[in-house]
């Protein structure tokens, strides 16, 4: 879910601004450059249409975080930064009506590759979504956009929009705290590096200085204070712990750091 994979040359790793419009861009090329890799390795672990919230392994199956399973049966979901769909393709088998929205042209393909078409897919930026509003009862996204935005608040706005009155808004990012660790799955990922607090984001950089990879820090404050600049509730912040099932590493994310620290934060909000 965070960066993993390395480009055809060694990016610049630095920490510096990047706006809304440098950061879609990075976004776009980096995963349609990295779609493949990223399913090949994760496309497993993810199942074809299976409802993961992030590396622990929480299902929603389980966690129920949209709401009883069996009430999902004939609502409109919109599913943002959905790569492959597989989420939304678990939505569909419990009878909702899911469209798949994604930046990348090369995820969505992978979603294509998995059911040829069954699921509606949209090739949008999540800051603009192009939706009339009040389509859809239920909206969610694992992973997806909200770490790779600078300005969470117009996603979290446009989604508002989209909602129909009483919908829910369910997101799982990186967790906030994991920021000020390295990303490395083994004890080098235990000690605290670099400030909380610093929001600069992360940027891979090619020589030109394009940014090919962005990630947006936002403390666990500031994901509050998002949800409600963008006209939502917080209902419930989910820390899945890591089970003992789960052996498997994911980049930074391991069950020796998953019993140790939160890897993975979860948004339930929902509008008016
Ligand atoms: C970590 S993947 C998560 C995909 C899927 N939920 C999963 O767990 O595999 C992040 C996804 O967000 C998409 N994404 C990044 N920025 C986006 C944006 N601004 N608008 C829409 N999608 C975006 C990427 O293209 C990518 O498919």
């Amino acid at each position: 879910m965070i960066q993993e994979y390395e480009a055809e040359y060694e990016p610049d790793a630095t920490r510096r601004d990047a706006d809304d419009a440098e950061s879609s861009r990075a976004s776009r090329g980096w995963w349609d450059r990295n779609a493949d890799e990223y399913q090949t390795d994760h496309g497993a672990f993810l199942g074809d249409d299976r409802f993961v919230w992030g590396p622990e392994g929480l299902d929603e199956a389980d966690a129920a975080l949209l709401g009883p399973v069996q009430s999902l049966k004939g609502l409109d979901v919109l599913e943002i930064g959905a790569g492959a769909a597989q989420c939304s393709r678990w939505l569909a088998a419990q009878g909702a009506r899911p469209v798949a929205l994604d930046l990348s042209h090369r995820q969505l393909q992978h979603a294509l590759r998995i059911d040829g078409g069954a699921v509606p897919l949209v090739e949008a930026d999540a800051g603009a979504l192009p939706f009339a509003d009040g389509s859809f009862d239920l909206a969610c996204s694992a992973y997806g956009a909200v770490p790779f935005v600078s300005d969470p608040v117009r996603v979290f706005r446009e989604v508002r929009r989209v909602l129909r009155p009483g919908g829910r808004w369910v997101f799982s990012v990186t967790h906030p705290i994991r920021w000020a660790f390295p990303d490395e799955p083994g004890p080098e990922g235990l000690s605290v590096a670099a400030s909380y607090f610093d929001r600069t984001p992360y940027v891979e950089q090619d020589e030109a200085g394009q940014a090919v990879y962005v990630e947006h820090h936002r403390t666990l404050g500031d994901r509050v204070r998002d949800v409600v600049a963008g006209g939502f509730r917080l209902v419930d912040l989910v820390e899945p712990e890591w089970p003992a099932w789960n052996t498997q590493e994911w980049g930074g994310w391991s069950p020796l750091r998953g019993n140790l620290i939160p890897g993975t934060a979860i948004f339930v909000c929902e509008r008016d």
